[in-house]
């Protein structure tokens, strides 16, 4: 059942916290998920510069997307239960109406070019797997390989902490196999590398991030578009695709309203529509931080408010209204894992300087560090 309390902590926070309201005429405003500092400050440069925010927004994640240290987008990002890398992107161009998206793409560094590309140069919205790969070599992108020696490594000790239902695993503490599923054993497995990075590998293997970049972007002429971008959840079945190409879920934008987006856990924000759900919910008057959290409500309600069973997940919703006004919101006021990849916090550029982290409001308080 909801907790009153952690139901009126979420709801006091709110206000203080999340909310920039402004009124009045539009102006440049970018923000992004936490990780999008880089990104939303070259973003709002090139919106400074006269650009199209589209144009703007897919700049500034190609940072993430580029960045191999960035293990929850593009290149870099953790594989699938395979070690293969599958990339979800989407845009929406708020002055056309138009979309573009693909899902499990693999090989491309940059999905977001690719739904941009498919926005712009096909009759379709959404291209997936091996069609969206082939759609973009036609249109004269590379196939390369996304692993990175990190991610990679990660992917090695994921294998090694998994066992079935009799404790065995063919890559560790078997028979012939090495001992190899505590981080000390790692360890020794993995002499050349360094304990912090094995200590990140290990986190990364027993509890796998749902990263993500959404960036959302308006302009002092009212235009409004968006961008989400990710390798989606970590060791995932191949061609799981989550909510980050799902026009509606992971991203929205209608210019006459405003824009939304989401990041962490794309399976909640699939069944509650979230972004859209935002944008409407601002179209019938909500402010942008009241539209996130009913949407975080929605979320929490398909689990009847159990915070047992919600406590399992991260979710993060952004919102940018046509007049500026901004919010973001998450499902929980601390971190479950520690990883920094699903943050309280987001980015934010207003143009007066470099981009900011500001706090998100919040649905339930989680206790525990
Ligand atoms: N939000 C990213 C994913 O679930 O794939």
């Amino acid at each position: 059942m909801l907790n009153r309390r952690n139901w009126m902590v979420g709801a006091v926070a709110l206000p203080a916290a999340a909310q920039a309201q402004t009124a009045g005429k539009p102006k440049n405003i970018v923000i992004s998920s936490a990780n999008g500092l880089t990104c939303c400050d070259i973003a709002m440069s090139w919106i400074r510069s006269g650009k199209d925010t589209l144009d703007a927004v897919v700049a500034g994640v190609n940072v993430n997307e580029l960045d191999p240290n960035d293990n929850s987008v593009g290149y870099g990002g953790l594989p699938n239960e395979e070690g293969v890398v599958e990339l979800d992107a989407c845009v929406m161009h708020g002055p056309t109406r138009r979309a573009g998206s693909v899902a499990s793409i693999r090989g491309i560094k940059t999905p977001s070019k690719i739904a941009k590309l498919v926005m712009e140069e096909t009759d379709h919205v959404m291209l997936a797997g091996e069609g969206a790969l082939r759609f973009a070599k036609a249109m004269g992108f590379t196939e390369e390989n996304l692993l990175t020696e990190k991610s990679r490594l990660a992917f090695l000790v994921w294998k090694r902490t998994l066992k079935d239902q009799n404790g065995h695993s063919n890559w560790s503490d078997g028979v012939d196999a090495p001992p190899g599923k505590s981080p000390k054993a790692l360890l020794r497995l993995f002499p050349n590398v360094d304990e912090e990075t094995l200590a990140w590998a290990h986190e990364m293997a027993v509890r796998p991030p749902t990263g993500t970049i959404n960036c959302l972007a308006l302009n002092e002429k009212g235009e409004m578009s968006g961008c989400t971008t990710t390798s989606g959840l970590a060791w995932k079945l191949p061609g799981r695709v989550g909510d980050s190409p799902i026009i509606g879920a992971g991203l929205y934008v209608d210019q006459e309203v405003g824009a939304a987006g989401s990041t962490g856990r794309g399976e909640e924000n699939i069944r509650t529509a979230g972004a859209h759900t935002i944008v409407e919910n601002m179209r019938h008057g909500m402010s942008p931080a009241e539209a996130v959290m009913d949407a975080l409500k929605r979320v929490s309600r398909n689990y009847d408010h159990d915070l047992k069973r919600l406590d399992k997940f991260d979710i993060n919703f952004y919102a940018l209204r046509k007049d500026g006004a901004f919010a973001g919101g998450s499902l929980w006021s601390g971190q479950m894992r520690g990883t920094g990849f699903v943050s309280r916090q987001f980015a934010v550029n207003d143009g007066t300087g470099n981009s900011r982290l500001m706090d998100c409001a919040y649905l339930h308080e989680r206790r525990r560090p």
